[in-house]
């Protein structure tokens, strides 16, 4: 069963509830009054696409930013390429703390984030998604008192087997503004008691960016650039369910080689498990290519071309629906089901996958298909709208 699905009168709810309480709100000006400061927290490969809009929207509003790179992620593909092509500026602030168990990773995040907090003394800390570097600022910036603003909150899975998924219950907690994507997670966030005049739903920052560049998504190049002739499916895999255990691991190589059989497979892979995938034997397929990671325009070029994506990756789930390709999501569930709902997006396991794709390839693929609300590339300008508003008290 799909957990997550959307409650349809979820919005008009808040949107009612949200116009008579707006006290807590009061708080974050105060604050942020004395110090205009903005700090964004980035560390992760999908940190930076979400906050490449709104920084550039809090620039064009003039406002005082700090640009933050924990160093969760370091190799050029997983964090440089993005700052390059996202016109990102180079952060401020690198605190290099590199790869760790999640309390070594977490707790030297918090370290230096403390320290840079209290020396900058921001007036807003601003955080993405559901990384060990997002909680961490989260947890760090409550303790200081710094109002903090959530992008992508409300996101729920139900599966704290999920590091994530604690990681955004925990950041949702502590956060002040809670920009949500989806009305599913508006929902969520109601369930859980939070103040609906904390919570803001804006549409997806990680679309704003794929709208921005989609001029620049050449499938024709990158698939002449990887010498693909025919038709090929992409594949993204990480999720430690999927790579971290021998068996999973074994499971997965056997899916995977079985999608090859059919059609040419395209496997540009995370650093996380490809000791683990090689060992089950991934690479000795003939028609199965694995890449390392990929540059941001070469990767979504290589998504638009293709006929199918397989991942586990939740901005994936999420760009695919936008570009109309048909996308199979190797987990038992999604804190994002709008893909599902409004978009190509459906859950598979890995002993399901070699069918589904079979009956996938053998379908005409339709030339419309419905987008989620507000996935509109405006999500940057509506967050930074709400920012502005707190702290020029509007
Ligand atoms: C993290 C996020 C996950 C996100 C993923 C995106 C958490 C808990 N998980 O998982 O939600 O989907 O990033 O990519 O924060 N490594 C490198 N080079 C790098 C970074 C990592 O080789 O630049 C390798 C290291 O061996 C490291 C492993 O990848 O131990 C895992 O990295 P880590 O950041 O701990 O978690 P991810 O699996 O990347
Ligand atoms: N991505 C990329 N190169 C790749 C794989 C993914 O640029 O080789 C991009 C992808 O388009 C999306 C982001 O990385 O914008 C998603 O990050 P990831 O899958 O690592 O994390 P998740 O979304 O699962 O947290």
């Amino acid at each position: 069963m799909l957990t997550g699905a959307v409650e349809p009168d979820a919005w008009s709810r808040f949107s009612a509830m949200k116009n008579v309480r707006r006290s807590s709100l009061i708080a974050i000006r105060l604050v942020v009054q004395m110090s205009p400061l903005v700090l964004h927290v980035t560390g992760a490969r999908p940190n930076f696409p979400k906050a490449a809009p709104v920084h550039r929207a809090l620039a064009a509003r003039g406002v005082t930013q700090l640009l933050v790179h924990t160093g969760q992620h370091y190799d050029d593909r997983m964090s440089d390429v993005f700052f390059r092509e996202l016109e990102l500026p180079t952060p401020d602030v690198n605190l290099g703390v590199g790869s760790g168990t999640h309390a070594h990773q977490t707790a030297a995040v918090m370290v230096g984030l403390e320290e840079l907090f209290t020396r900058e003394r921001p007036g807003l800390v601003v955080v993405y998604g559901d990384v060990n570097s997002t909680l961490a600022a989260a947890l760090v910036a409550a303790k200081l008192q710094i109002p903090t603003a959530h992008v992508e909150a409300g996101l729920r899975s139900f599966d704290r087997t999920m590091p994530e998924e604690i990681n955004r219950i925990v950041t949702d907690r502590l956060s002040d503004l809670l920009f949500a994507t989806s009305a599913d997670a508006v929902a969520h966030l109601g369930n859980e008691g939070v103040d609906p005049s904390k919570i803001h739903l804006v549409g997806n920052p990680m679309i704003d960016t794929l709208l921005a560049n989609l001029g620049k998504l050449d499938a024709e190049r990158a698939r002449s650039e990887y010498g693909l002739t025919d038709r090929y499916a992409l594949g993204t895999l990480h999720r430690p369910g999927n790579v971290d255990d021998p068996a999973d691991a074994a499971e997965l190589v056997k899916a995977v080689h079985a999608v090859a059989d059919q059609i040419h497979l395209v496997l540009p892979l995370h650093p996380r498990g490809r000791a683990q995938l090689d060992r089950a034997g991934l690479f000795a397929h003939p028609n199965l290519r694995v890449l390392d990671p990929l540059g941001y325009l070469d990767f979504l070029s290589l998504v638009r071309g293709a006929e199918i994506v397989i991942t586990d990756s939740g901005g994936v789930q999420e760009e695919t629906t936008i570009l109309g390709v048909p996308c199979f999501t190797l987990r038992p569930n999604t804190e994002r089901p709008v893909t599902i709902t409004h978009g190509t997006n459906r859950l598979a396991t890995r002993q399901a996958l070699p069918e589904l794709v079979a009956a996938c390839l053998s379908t005409p693929r339709g030339d419309s298909w419905p987008v989620p609300p507000l996935w509109d590339g405006e999500a940057g300008a509506r967050i930074a709208d709400v920012i502005v508003g707190s702290v020029h008290g509007g």
